[in-house]
Parts: C-alpha cells; structure tokens; sequence
C-alpha cells in the first residue's frame, strides 16, 4: 500500500503520542470528526448544505420534511394509547444543522392538535460545537416542546415515539481492513519522521477477527472476496452494535427510521470496490484524502445494511421495512408537490425554480434518490409501521 503523506497538526500528534505514535483508523476518524475542541464536528465546524461543504436532504429545503412529516404522524398515531397523558416522542439522533428538526415542528404544527399535544422533540448530539448551532437556530420554537439530551439520559427514562438517524451512522468511525499477503489487516495512522500523517497496517486483533467471523458467518459475507487482488481496501463499522445497545435502552416502543448511503453486502464487499466507501469532503469536493486536514473535512463511509440490521437483531430490533429514498419520496407524494408549484405566483418563479430543482435532487437515482430507508421496531409487533414505498415484503428492490 503507498503511503498517505499529510502534515499532522499539533493537536492531533498530541493525541498520537499519547497512545505510543499509532492509532487504528477508526481511532483517528474519531478524533478527526468527534475531538471536543478541533474536530470537525466537535468543535462545530461543520457547514452542511449548498453553500457548506456538503449537502444532504434535508439542507435542500423544507420539501424533504414536508414529505416526511405524515410517514412520522402515521407512525405516531399508531403508537398512541388510549392513556391521554402518554407522551410520544420524536428522537433525531445527530440532527447537524438542526434543519430537520426545525421543518419538522413546522409541519407538524398542521397536525391533529391532539397528537401535537402528546409530542415532544428530542434531539440528541454527541458535539458541543453542533449543538450550539442547533440550539440557536431552534431557539425561536415555541409549538412542541423541545430538548437535548444524551441517549444516556434518555436511557433513565425510555421513550414511546419515533427515532430518526439521518445521516448519523455513516459518520460513526470505521475501521479500515486491508488485504495483505494473503491476509486481512488493519490499517492504523501513525506520524513519519517529518511530522507527516501516514497510514501503515497491521495484524487484526482477535476482537476485531472475531466479530468479522461472527456476523460474516450469520450474514453470510464472504470478506474479502474470492477474487480480491493485493492491496483491496475496505471498512467495517465495529461501532454499529455498541450504537445501537445504547439506542435500544432509550426506547421503551418505537420506530427507528435510518436514512444513509447503505449497500446490501454484495456490493459492499465486492472486489471491483477495491478502495471500500470511505470519502473525505470539504468544500463540495469529495475525493479528498482522508488523511489530509484532520477536523477540517468530513469523514463518511457508507453502511452495509446486513451490518446494521445484524447489529439491531442482536439488540433485539425487529427489522422493518426498507427501500430506497426516490421510492419512499415518490410514495410520500413527491410528484404531486412538484405538480403542485405550477400553482405558485410568476413572481415566486425563482422560489419554484430552486424547490424544483431540490426535490428533484431527492430522488435522483444517481444520488439521494439511492439512499435507503431502513426501518427497525421495538416492542412493537412485526407488520404494522410500514413503510409507504414498501411493497409489503419488507424486500429491498435490487438496482
Ligand atoms: C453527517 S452529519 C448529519 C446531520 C444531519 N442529520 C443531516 O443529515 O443534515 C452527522 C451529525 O451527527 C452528529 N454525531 C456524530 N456522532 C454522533 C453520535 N454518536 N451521537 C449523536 N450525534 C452524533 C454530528 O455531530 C452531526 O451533527
């Protein structure tokens, strides 16, 4: 493997020295995104949306929570009792910029006033720096009541609602496997003599070996693949079963919908994807090393769904339906709502023009439009809380 050379700043050989001058890949992804003061997250620098370093659906507009909105209140209604002092929560885990919670209230403000009066607004963010923004974008909300906490605090006292994780797991550190010499290895971050970054490998520890082993075995994954060639890269998401532990003690009944780049294991480990999913990010520009500007740049890998939904199993999640964004939008009404903007006054042209243009990115095959819809029950029975693109089978359609 050719190394990576780039400059590594001081905070982060701070940390690199404090472990012995090496870290696994997933360590460093972590401090990169999550480290409280210089991380791109932690430290709030992230910018989410056309003018930031990325965009994602929600950041395009209030459309997508538009959409949104009655998939959550059928979920909610199905989740009411009879008990008129039953709350009913919704959870965004890792809300950004706070803009899905925000269009969300504005929706829901429209909806039956009984069950607006049962539901509070949860939002849970592991960095202060986002935080922050969140809380002064939402700070003018007055119709639902609103509050942070941590799923440990939640933990204390379990919600009945609806959680929702967009774009939250494929921001979970990664490890990184290489095949090497007729072996899989583990890649690590360690500084050079001249103060740069670069990634070096080593043996899997048995821990890591072990839950390859297992879950490939239950899910039936070959890792590699037969036909991997020398140097084959790819990730595997080891925090996805702690994630999903801490979820479910926060959650008495509920629907957990996670929208991310996700792809089923054969595609996933597939040896024509030799350099795995993992992308840097800044600026609109993907393609970046993901060595380079640790904290300045956002770190993704995509989710394989047999991963996720091995990890929900084991914490004792049914799985729900899934599908694909393009189809559950499309389901939830999205060609009306673009019909609908010829009704839109000449001088809002320009308004329609953009809303056009963003809810047709939503469902662009060639981009959001693949991202999926995984839903997960728990205590609740399998067969209600359907998707509204789900076919019923619960299968996802193949591309
Ligand atoms: C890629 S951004 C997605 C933001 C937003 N959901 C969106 O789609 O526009 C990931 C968000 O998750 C937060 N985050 C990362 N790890 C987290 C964790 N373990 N628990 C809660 N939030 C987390 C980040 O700080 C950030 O707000």
């Amino acid at each position: 493997m050719e190394p990576m050379a780039a400059s590594c700043p001081d905070w982060l050989a701070t940390h690199l020295q404090q472990a012995g001058g090496a870290v696994p890949f997933s360590t460093f992804m972590d401090l990169a995104l999550n480290e409280p003061e210089h991380g791109y997250y932690g430290a709030g620098r992230a910018r989410i949306g056309t003018q930031g370093d990325f965009v994602t659906s929600p950041s395009l507009g209030g459309d997508f929570a538009a959409l949104l909105a009655p998939q959550l209140q059928g979920w909610l209604t199905e989740l009411s009792t009879s008990d008129p002092d039953q709350r009913l929560a919704i959870v965004e885990i890792g809300p950004g910029e706070g803009h899905l919670a925000q269009d969300l209230i504005s929706q829901l403000r429209g909806a039956d006033p009984a069950l607006l009066a049962r539901i509070d607004m949860v939002l849970v963010e592991a960095n202060p720096g986002m935080r922050q923004r969140q809380q002064d974008l939402l700070k003018h909300v007055d119709s639902l009541s609103v509050r942070w906490c941590s799923l440990e605090e939640l933990q204390r006292s379990p919600v009945r609602g609806v959680l929702i994780a967009h774009e939250l797991l494929d921001a979970l550190p990664v490890e990184r496997l290489i095949w090497i010499d007729g072996a899989l290895q583990q890649e690590w971050v360690e500084v050079d003599p001249n103060g740069s970054l670069r990634s070096t490998h080593r043996p899997l520890p048995d821990a890591l070996q072990d839950e390859i082993n297992r879950v490939s075995r239950n899910r039936g994954i070959q890792l590699p693949p037969p036909d991997a060639e020398e140097g084959w890269t790819t990730e595997w998401n080891s925090a996805l079963p702690d994630w999903f532990a801490a979820v479910t003690g926060a959650v008495d009944a509920g629907v957990l919908l996670v929208i991310d780049y996700a792809l089923e294991a054969q595609r996933y480990y597939t040896a024509r994807r030799s350099e795995g999913t993992l992308m840097a990010v800044c600026a609109q520009q993907a393609g970046l090393s993901p060595l380079g500007q640790p904290g300045a740049q956002d770190l993704t890998a995509h989710l394989c769904i047999e991963l996720v939904d091995d990890a929900a199993e084991s914490n004792g999640w049914l799985v729900g339906d899934q599908t694909k964004q393009g189809e559950a939008l499309l389901a939830l009404g999205l060609a009306e709502r673009l019909h609908a903007l010829q009704q839109l006054p000449g001088q809002r042209l320009s308004e329609a023009l953009q809303r056009r243009e963003a809810m047709l990115r939503l469902v662009d095959p060639a981009g959001l439009g693949a991202f999926r819809w995984l839903t997960y029950l728990r205590g609740l029975p399998a067969g209600g809380f359907s998707l509204a693109a789900a076919p019923g089978s619960g299968e996802c359609p193949r591309d």
